[in-house]
C-alpha cells in the first residue's frame, strides 16, 4: 500500500472512502462521538445513529456509511478512537488498523483520511500521532501468505493522509516515512515469528536477521558452535545440543549519528520449545514456534532504529537455540557452565530460555552499555498474571524501567512491573551448583527475572520484559499467523527518547 498527502479545502476531497476518526464524549461507552466542526456536515447524516447510540465513536469500532457522496466521498468510514484524554495517542495505532481492516474487508482501493480527527481541537498533527496511523494503516494491510498456493490479493492499495491546515504537511510527510520505517521493523519481527520452526531454525534466523539489517549501516556477526564453545556460553550450547539445528548467536551493532548512549537490547531466540527431556504436554505445543518472539522483535527493532537513523548506539544480541528432546539432549541433573563461569543445575529443561539468555547478558556487558534491555517469551506465569493485555516488566533500575513503562503507555503497549524480591532467590538454590534453572511455577515469572538478574553485574542497569501473553495474538487470527510484533513500537520509541543516566551516578 502507498500513503501520499494532500492538503486541500475539505471541499476538494474526492475519494471511494473518507475516513473520518472521531473522539467520545465523556460518560464511557453511552458518550457520543464528537464531530468537529471541520465535518460538521456528518451530524445530519448520522444523526439517528448517535441518538440510537449504534455508534459511540468507542475504541476498535467503526461505521462504515455507503454510498454518502457527503465530500464527494462515495462511502465514509468513521473510527471511534475512544474518550478524549491526554492518552490518545496510544491509541491511533489500534484505530488506524482497525480502519484499515474494514477497508480491506469492504474490498475498497482508495481512501482518504481525516488525519486532522486524530488530534482533537485542531492543536494541529505531530510526527507521533502521523507515524502510528502510518504504522496501523499499513500493518492492517500485513498479511503472512508464504505458504498459502492460492494468494488473494489485497485490494485495498492506495491511502491518502488529508488536513486542510497547511502548516500539518511536514508532520504528514515525516509522520508517513517514519511510520512505514517503524511498520518495516514490525513487519519483519512478524514474519520471523510467524515463520514455522522448519524454515526457521537458529542458522536461519541469525541469517535473517542479518540480511534484513545489511541494507543500512548494521554490522553482524554470527557465532556458531565452536565460537559459541571458545566463548564458553554453556547455557545456549546446552539447550541447543538435543538438535542437530545447532545454536547461534547473533550480534548486530548499529552506531546512530551523534550518538553518546549506548543500549543493549537482548532478545530470546527459541525457534521451537518442545521443553526438551522434561517435554512439554501436547495441547498448544504448535503455539512454542514463536518462542523466538523476543529476538524478532530486538532484530524489527534494530531494523527501524537505523533506517531511522535514531542518534543511539545499539547493540542487539540474539542467542538462538531449538529446543529438543533426543539422546543428545541436555538432561534434568545435568550441571552447565555459564559464560560468566558460574555453574547451573538443570531442574528443567524447559526453563531454557534463561539458560540463553544469561550468556548472552553475560556477553553483553562487554559492550559496557548505558542499559541492558531483554526481551523474552520467558514463562506461561506472565501469560497467567497479565493475559495479552499487558507485558511483565522487571530489573534492576527504576529509572529506566519508567522509560520503558512511558514508551508503553505512549504508544499503548502495556506493560506492568513485577518485583524481583530477595526471597525469589531462594527456590533457586542448588547443593551442586551456584543455582538451579527452574524455582518452580509460584511466581515464575519473578524467578525467571531473579535467574537472569545472578548473571547481571550490580552496577549494570538492566530491564527485563517478559512478553509471553503479549506476543502471540491467538484469538484474533487464524491458527498460525498470529505473531502480534508486540513491543517493536514501544522500543523504537524507548530509543528515539532515551535519556542516559549515567551522568547521575
Ligand atoms: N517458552 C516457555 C514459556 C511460554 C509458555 C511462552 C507459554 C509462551 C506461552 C518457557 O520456555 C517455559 O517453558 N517456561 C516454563 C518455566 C518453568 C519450567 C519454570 C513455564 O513457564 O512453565
Ligand atoms: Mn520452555
Ligand atoms: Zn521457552
Amino acid at each position: 500500500m502507498k500513503i501520499s498527502t494532500k492538503i486541500s479545502s475539505i471541499q476538494d476531497v474526492s475519494t471511494d472512502c473518507f475516513v473520518i476518526p472521531l473522539f467520545q464524549s465523556e460518560g464511557g461507552d453511552k458518550g457520543k462521538p464528537i464531530i468537529p466542526k471541520e465535518v460538521k456536515e456528518l451530524e445530519s447524516l448520522i444523526s439517528d445513529i448517535i441518538d440510537s447510540k449504534a455508534f459511540t465513536a468507542k475504541l476498535n469500532t467503526t461505521l462504515f456509511l455507503r454510498n454518502t457522496r457527503l465530500f464527494n466521498a462515495k462511502n465514509i468510514l468513521l473510527v471511534g478512537l475512544g474518550e478524549w484524554k491526554s492518552d490518545y495517542l496510544s491509541r491511533v495505532y489500534a484505530a488506524a488498523k482497525c480502519a484499515g481492516s474494514v477497508i480491506r474487508c469492504e474490498k475498497v482501493k482508495s481512501a482518504t483520511l481525516y488525519v486532522s480527527g486524530f488530534c482533537k481541537n485542531k492543536k494541529g498533527l505531530d510526527d507521533d500521532s502521523t507515524s502510528q496511523a502510518a504504522a496501523g494503516f499499513f500493518d492492517s494491510t500485513y498479511e503472512f501468505n508464504e505458504y498459502k498456493t492460492e494468494k488473494e490479493p489485497i485490494s485495498f492499495n492506495s491511502l491518502t493522509f488529508f488536513s486542510d491546515q497547511k502548516s500539518d504537511e511536514k508532520y504528514l510527510k515525516t509522520g508517513i516515512e517514519n511510520g512505514e520505517k517503524i511498520f518495516q521493523g514490525l513487519k519483519l519481527a512478524k514474519d520471523l515469528c510467524n515463520t514455522p520452526p522448519n524454515d526457521l531454525n537458529p542458522d536461519k534466523l541469525v541469517n535473517w536477521g542479518k540480511k534484513a539489517t545489511s541494507q543500512f549501516d548494521v554490522k553482524a556477526t554470527i557465532f556458531d558452535t565452536s565460537r559459541l564453545e571458545k566463548e564458553k556460553m554453556g547455557g545456549i550450547l546446552g539447550v541447543g545440543q538435543g538438535s542437530k539445528n545447532q545454536p547461534r548467536l547473533l550480534v548486530l551493532e548499529y552506531k546512530g549519528p551523534k550518538s553518546s548512549s549506548k543500549v543493549c537490547l537482548v532478545g530470546k531466540g527459541v525457534t521451537f520449545d518442545t521443553g526438551g527431556i522434561n517435554i512439554k504436554p501436547s495441547p498448544k505445543m504448535e503455539d512454542m514456534k514463536y518462542d523466538m518472539s523476543g529476538s524478532a522483535i530486538v532484530i524489527g527493532t534494530t531494523l527501524a532504529a537505523a533506517s531511522l537513523k535514531l542518534p543511539i548506539h545499539l547493540i542487539s544480541i540474539v542467542p538462538s537455540a531449538e529446543n529438543m528432546p533426543s539422546g543428545d539432549s541436555y538432561r534434568p541433573s545435568d550441571v552447565i557452565a555459564m559464560h560468566n563461569g558460574k555453574t547451573v543445575e538443570i531442574n528443567n529443561t524447559d526453563a531454557e530460555g534463561r539458560l540463553i539468555l544469561a550468556d548472552a547478558l553475560s556477553y553483553a556487558h562487554t559492550f559496557k552499555p548505558d542499559v541492558i534491555v531483554d526481551a523474552a517469551t520467558l514463562t506461561g506465569g506472565v501469560v497467567i498474571a497479565l493475559g495479552t493485555v499487558a507485558a511483565g516488566v522487571m530489573g534492576n533500575s527504576d529509572e529506566y524501567i519508567g522509560q520503558i513503562k512511558s514508551s508503553g503507555e505512549k504508544v499503548g503497549e502495556k506493560v506492568w512491573h513485577l518485583p524481583l524480591y530477595d526471597e525469589y532467590k531462594e527456590d533457586l538454590q542448588s547443593g551442586i551448583a551456584d543455582y538451579r534453572n527452574s524455582g518452580g511455577r509460584e511466581a515464575s515469572p519473578s524467578k525467571g527475572g531473579t535467574f537472569l538478574n545472578f548473571f547481571i553485574q550490580k552496577e549494570q542497569p538492566w530491564v527485563h520484559l517478559d512478553i509471553a501473553g503479549v506476543a502471540w495474538a491467538a484469538s484474533s487470527n487464524p491458527s498460525g499467523n498470529c505473531a502480534s510484533g508486540w513491543g517493536v513500537r514501544l522500543l523504537v520509541d524507548f530509543l528515539s527518547n532515551f535519556k542516559s543516566m549515567k551522568s547521575k551516578k
